[in-house]
């Protein structure tokens, strides 16, 4: 029997229902939808239904006064670089991520450096006990450091604590699931819990001035309840990535009031925490199996920096009568379209063979400039055709299967010649005519389409060598 005042609650998603069904029409996940008590009214609401206490909502030009300085830097480079320049006063910050990946880690190392500076820092573990986040900044080598531990889940609590003394410059809640206010019949760590406890702290961070940090834990299924509705309630929302086989993590601004998106911080998982990694290309590019088939480096950008970064396929005839597409960081339906195009344009027939496509160390490249490189990649691997060690590859292909050009053609090639590299591979049109290398020694090969791509991994015609023996 439903009580009188509950909903159904799919955990996943948050869409509400007015009866239990097994499977939620909105998301599509089984299992999800639980009963929960409904959604207290919002302080307040019932005292301005009278019309004559209703308050005039004063309107501002957009010129005027704006707060003071209004960032802190906390000197951990990369956070500092993903934040935009900083955490901005009065904001409200999401910081997600699979268990176990290094979410507290960085946020205890951020709260120390802030600390440091003079600020005051509070940093809320609804997970860990005071005795274990202490020995993890031992370890770290934050002991000194003045942060202001607490271990609570009553988000009502911590927030009247909160309210005496000194606003502090930065509050972290690790985790948003885990805290909860009385005033909310559901249980802890439901959609309903996790939407009041951080609508609380977003006023609070509205009205106090203070930064608030709230981390969130997604499984890769996202089937733990939260993270998903608060997103559109904070002003950024970061993901920290990485393979847990992998050192290194990926901190990616997935959503910015206040900055830039398309930043990623690069950090390594040492036995010291997690340190910046400021040179990420010669990280990408340190294992590097230079005699092999299949192998392409790409010369991206990821923001305003440029990062190279190795790209490995595999194309093998398959025994299956769909042959197997398996794509590791990076987008499967770009990869059926330059396969497509490959096939149409240059004559490269794919369609019974499994393709295997992999960007090394774990990033994820979002870039349409990497098209060339997947494609010399495949007709390397394809052809059985090493491609030169020193070469880096960029440029779009179009459907017509023309080469064009992409941004920042410059930046791409001096950090190629700053790791080494030779050779570069690039649009047609990014070569101007009478010149042959670049300002920076680099010999520039231009490409106008994916024929020219093939003409220059397999000039003796490698292509009609595989054709005819398979
Ligand atoms: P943690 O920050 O607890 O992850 P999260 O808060 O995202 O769940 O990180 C836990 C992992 O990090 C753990 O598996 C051990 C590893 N780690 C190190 O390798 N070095 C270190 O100095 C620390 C503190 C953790
Ligand atoms: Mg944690």
């Amino acid at each position: 029997m439903a009580r009188a005042h509950s909903s159904f609650v799919c955990q996943v998603c948050g869409a509400v229902y007015n009866r239990w069904t097994g499977r939620c029409d909105a998301c599509g996940s089984w299992n999800s939808i639980t009963e929960e008590a409904a959604a207290p009214p919002v302080p307040g609401a019932k005292a301005s239904t009278n019309a004559r206490n209703r308050r005039a909502v004063p309107f501002e030009s957009l010129s005027g006064p704006t707060d003071q300085t209004p960032r802190m830097l906390c000197g951990i480079g990369e956070l500092d670089r993903v934040t935009g320049g900083g955490f901005v006063r009065g904001s409200a910050l999401l910081l997600g991520g699979e268990p176990g990946i290094g979410k507290s880690t960085l946020l205890i190392q951020a709260s120390a450096a802030l600390a440091r500076t003079g600020a005051r820092v509070v940093y809320v573990s609804g997970e860990e006990a005071i005795a274990q986040v202490r020995l993890r900044a031992e370890r770290l080598g934050l002991s000194d450091a003045q942060v202001e531990l607490g271990a609570e889940t009553n988000i009502d609590d911590i927030v009247a604590s909160l309210s005496s003394g000194r606003v502090p410059s930065l509050l972290v809640i690790d985790s948003i699931q885990t805290m909860w206010s009385p005033t909310v019949e559901s249980a802890p760590g439901t959609v309903t819990q996790v939407r009041a406890s951080a609508q609380a702290l977003i006023r609070y961070a509205k009205t106090s001035g203070a930064a608030v940090i709230l981390v969130g834990h997604v499984t890769k299924d996202g089937q733990i309840a939260g993270p998903r509705v608060v997103e559109h309630m904070v002003d950024a929302v970061l993901s920290f990535e990485g393979e847990h086989g992998h050192a290194f993590r990926i901190l990616r601004a997935q959503k910015n009031r206040f900055g830039p998106t398309d930043e990623i911080g690069v950090f390594s998982m040492t036995g010291r925490g997690l340190e910046d990694v400021e040179n990420p290309s010669a990280l990408f590019l340190s294992s590097r199996d230079t005699a092999a088939a299949g192998v392409a480096v790409f010369a991206g950008m990821e923001g305003t920096r440029p990062v190279l970064v190795e790209i490995q396929a595999l194309v093998a005839p398959s025994p299956l009568a769909t042959p197997r597409r398996a794509v590791v960081g990076w987008d499967s339906n770009r990869l059926s379209m330059i396969l497509a195009v490959l096939d149409a344009h240059a004559g490269l027939r794919l369609g019974s063979q499994d393709v295997y496509l992999n960007v090394a160390g774990g990033l994820r490249i979002q870039e349409p400039a990497a098209d060339l490189a997947v494609a010399a990649a495949l007709v390397s691997s394809h052809l059985d055709a090493v491609l030169p060690h020193d070469s880096v590859f960029f440029g779009e292909i179009s459907l017509s299967g023309s080469v064009r050009a992409v941004s920042h053609s410059g930046l791409r090639l001096k950090e190629a010649a700053r790791l080494g590299f030779t050779r570069a591979v690039i649009p047609a049109a990014a070569v101007e005519p009478p010149q042959r290398s670049s300002d920076d020694g680099i010999s520039v090969s231009g490409m106008a389409n994916l024929t020219s791509l093939l003409r220059h991994i397999a000039p003796s015609g490698g292509q009609q060598r595989r054709s005819q023996a398979s």
